[in-house]
């Protein structure tokens, strides 16, 4: 599966939404998150993003790494909905995106 990582914290451009056939990247509080069963690796996400926040699972950077458990935590609460459009976004964040500072404007 694809992993949105780090950089979408606090910016959440959403134009990667648009681009999944199969509506599979859900909307949290502070970060988008791809579900990891949901995700059938068409790659489309990837380019459109503006802050380069997406990768192939084994490709995530590094410093990232945990990003790839933070997408699948995001669902422990909410399973496999099937779809993002019909779930709507939800008040809750990965506890590992919760746990980033915010930015400071
Ligand atoms: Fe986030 Fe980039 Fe999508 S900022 S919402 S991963 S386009
Ligand atoms: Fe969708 Fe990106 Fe996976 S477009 S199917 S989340 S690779």
């Amino acid at each position: 599966a694809y992993v949105i990582a780090q950089p979408c914290a606090d910016v959440k451009d959403k134009s990667c939404v648009d681009e999944c056939p199969v509506d599979c990247i859900y909307e949290g509080g502070r970060a988008l998150y791809i579900h990891p069963e949901e995700c059938v690796d068409c790659g489309a996400c990837e380019p459109v993003c503006p802050v380069e926040a997406i990768y192939f699972e084994d490709d995530v950077p590094a410093g990232w790494g945990d990003h790839r458990g933070s997408n699948a935590a995001f669902f422990d609460t909410i399973g496999s909905p099937g779809g993002a459009a019909a779930l709507g976004a939800q008040p809750h964040d990965s506890a590992l995106v919760a746990s980033l500072p915010q930015a400071v404007a």
